[in-house]
């Protein structure tokens, strides 16, 4: 099982080196960007139930009225934190936020780029760009970028059932990225679900450091071999990248793997659902508070100025699909149509990275993945050459 994979590790190399042609081809199938940036997400609308934040999620509505979602005059998306309501004397004061659910589901074969220049931080703020399963753990969480209070460096991880695991370190096969090796057990019961986190290794990658370094770049590739996790600080995003043809088999190697020989996504990691977030102490900024500010999470939240860095400043978010360069075929489920119909609200149940214990009212609608859309799209495209 290790030989095969590392076979395939080195064939990479080779890959990457010679025969360009031989490398998958990606098709763009959601650009979130300007004026398009906010279509096909949810808003969930309520208290932060899963991670007992001190935060009011508003509907998309709401949070446009209220200035925390738009465009600034650089053309770059804005999510926030409010910080002009004053909550001082209200000890149950829920702070104006926002949680957004992509209305698609990514699998193997997509490629997602995550594009800021700037992520919210702060004492209590905590924000996520991550995605879940359906049901949680049991088709598992990817933590894309998750950061917490003034914490320097970001993590990546997984949440799982029992039996996904990192590659530990003496393994060749953790030798294949570049970021530091945290914990390797994936599953939610090993150490207060820690995940298996990966960190990367440059301060610039989260906080006031990101944000001067002209923020970067955040890759995840999902495919048959594993998922893997790469952060480009913006002087080092590989040239084809920006483009719509990017070339991950050319890239540097990733920041973090995962390869399916030791955490078989077949079987952990289901269809995933994204979600951007910033919510204030819950369960892991309030636990881990002490590790990067002093005093108590709780007295920050009713002060609005303690908020002026919580933004994100998203230049894009895209996400690809796998082409090979030839026509993709059509599954029988790609006759599904849309749905169209989710509403924010109906995502809640129960928990995610920061292991509180919600309770699950999950009405999981059907969502459209992202493989179906390709393989709709390439039987419009298929129709179109026929009548032609
Ligand atoms: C999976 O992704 C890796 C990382 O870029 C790449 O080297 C490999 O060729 C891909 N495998 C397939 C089957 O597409
Ligand atoms: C942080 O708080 C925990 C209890 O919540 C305590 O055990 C620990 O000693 C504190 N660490 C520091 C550095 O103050
Ligand atoms: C809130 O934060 C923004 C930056 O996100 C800042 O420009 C503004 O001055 C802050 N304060 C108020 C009251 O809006
Ligand atoms: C592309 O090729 C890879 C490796 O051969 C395969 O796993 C994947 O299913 C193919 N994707 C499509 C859309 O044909
Ligand atoms: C809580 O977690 C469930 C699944 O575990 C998810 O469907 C839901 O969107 C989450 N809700 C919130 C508010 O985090
Ligand atoms: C892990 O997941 C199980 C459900 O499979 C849940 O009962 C448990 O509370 C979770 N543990 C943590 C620490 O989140």
């Amino acid at each position: 099982m290790f030989s095969a994979v590392i076979t395939a590790g080195v064939s990479v190399v080779a890959l990457a080196s010679s025969v360009a042609a031989a490398d998958p081809t990606y098709s763009l199938v959601f650009n979130h960007q300007g004026a398009n940036f906010f279509n096909n997400w949810n808003f969930y609308n309520g208290i932060d139930t899963n991670n007992t934040g001190n935060v009011l999620y508003q509907t998309k509505q709401q949070a446009t009225d209220l200035g925390l979602i738009g465009l600034n005059s650089a053309g770059n998306t804005i999510i926030k934190v409010d910080n002009k309501t004053s909550g001082v004397g209200d000890p149950t004061f829920g702070r104006p936020s926002v949680m957004m659910t992509s209305n698609y589901q990514l699998s193997s074969g997509n490629l997602l780029l995550f594009d800021a220049v700037h992520l919210p931080f702060g004492c209590s703020v905590w924000p996520a760009f991550w995605s879940q399963g359906q049901v949680w753990p049991d088709d598992g969480e990817i933590d894309i970028l998750e950061g917490v209070n003034l914490q320097k460096n970001n993590r990546f991880s997984l949440h799982t059932l029992n039996g996904c695991k990192h590659p530990d370190a003496s393994s060749a096969l953790s030798s294949l990225e570049t970021g530091s090796l945290v914990s390797t057990d994936c599953f939610n019961q090993t150490n207060f679900n820690q995940g298996c986190i990966v960190e990367v290794p440059t301060t610039a990658s989260y906080g006031a450091d990101f944000a001067s370094a002209g923020g970067g770049v955040y890759a995840m590739l999902w495919n048959d071999t594993g998922i893997s996790l790469w952060f480009f600080q913006r002087s080092n995003i590989p040239s084809d990248l920006p483009t719509d043809n990017p070339n991950p088999s050319a890239w540097p190697l990733p920041t973090a793997w995962y390869p399916t020989s030791s955490c078989d996504w077949q079987t952990f990691i289901k269809p995933q659902t994204l979600i951007l977030d910033i919510t204030i102490c819950g369960n892991f900024a309030l636990n881990v508070f002490n590790q990067t500010c002093s005093g108590n999470c709780l007295d920050l939240v009713q002060t609005p100025s303690n908020y002026d860095t919580a933004y994100f400043e998203i230049s894009y978010i895209k996400v690809f699909q796998q082409t090979n360069g030839s026509t993709p075929s059509v599954s029988p489920e790609g006759t599904a149509s849309p749905t169209g119909t989710q509403s924010g609200s109906s995502a809640s149940g129960t928990s995610s990275s920061g292991g509180g214990s919600g309770s699950s009212t999950g009405a999981a609608s059907p969502l459209m993945s992202v493989s179906t859309l390709a393989s709709v799209f390439s039987l419009f495209l298929a129709v179109v050459f026929l009548r032609a």
